[in-house]
């Protein structure tokens, strides 16, 4: 596998890799990999003849007060992980050479990007936008993979790559979760051992949200039910617990149709979200 880091020896690489006439999976990523990145990359070799990974630590995605210093850095063990499952590139551009002096354009995705991380996170999507279009245009994939634990954000990427014509195929993989139903996400490393356990609660009260809706409960019930049991498995802070329509993200006051319960939960200093799917009994 090659650690490529500037955008010309990229541009070279891809092109070799081009004259066999196979397709190109991409898989963006962040970097701190565990078994859900490792799952994209699984479906990446699925779908495509060759893999590209990136990793790269997205400044204008993290807000002034979140965890842009802190975010756990291990390329060595990482790129290890990409060699062993067949990937063809590691794209690891540092922060000058993804936003050199002068950088100005930013992209906002209405809409889908408002409520929810969007509210909780001013300017959040914009920033992931930005960088995958750019990721986009550097690597040029055929197909790219986003895990479904980051639901708006996927729903973002599919909006910007139809909004802006881009010759990319977006998968969404499903949530791969620990034994006990966490979801799998960097960030959970950031747990101590007890807020890992008191964690669980955040799947559980998904779960019973949605079998309660399916009964035929009251969504809003539902809803503030999930909200008083993360609170008392000692979750901090509720940023939201909500049902939207499984597509276009917008609110949903009934189960009429496909929909998704997310939420967003912060336990101890480490902010974690999750959703599920929840459709109505036919
Ligand atoms: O999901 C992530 O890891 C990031 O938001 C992404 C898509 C790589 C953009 O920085």
């Amino acid at each position: 596998m090659q650690i490529i880091r500037e955008i010309n020896a990229l541009r070279r690489a891809v092109a070799e890799l081009r004259i066999d006439g196979g397709r190109i999976a991409f898989v963006p990523t962040m970097g701190a990999l565990h078994a859900g990145h490792m799952a994209l990359v699984r479906e990446a070799k699925r779908q495509a003849a060759h893999v590209i990974a990136s990793i790269f630590v997205n400044p204008t995605q993290f807000g002034a007060n979140e965890d842009l210093g802190s975010y756990p850095r291990r390329e060595a063990e990482d790129a290890a992980m990409l060699e062993s499952e067949g990937c063809a590139i590691l794209w690891a551009p540092d922060a000058a050479t993804m936003y050199p002096a002068g950088h100005a354009t930013s992209i906002t995705v209405s809409g889908v990007s408002d409520g929810l991380d969007g509210a909780a996170r001013p300017g959040h999507f914009a920033g992931v936008a930005t960088v995958v279009a750019k990721l986009f245009n550097q690597v040029q994939p055929d197909v790219a993979l986003f895990g479904e634990k980051d639901y708006q954000q996927l729903a973002v990427i599919r909006r910007l790559v139809a909004d802006l014509d881009l010759p990319v195929r977006i998968v969404g993989v499903p949530t791969q979760r620990d034994p006990d139903g966490l979801a799998l996400s960097s960030r959970n490393a950031y747990l101590s051992p007890e807020e890992r356990i008191a964690a669980r609660a955040l799947p559980r009260a998904l779960v019973e949200a949605a079998q309660a809706m399916r009964d035929g409960g009251s969504v809003e019930e539902a809803l503030a039910r999930a909200r008083e049991d993360l609170t008392a498995a000692g979750f901090a802070t509720v940023d939201y617990v909500e049902l939207r329509d499984a597509e276009t993200l917008q609110p949903l006051a009934e189960l009429t149709r496909a929909g998704r319960l997310l939420a967003a939960a912060k336990i101890g200093r480490t902010r974690l979200i999750d959703n599920i799917e929840v459709l109505p009994l036919p």
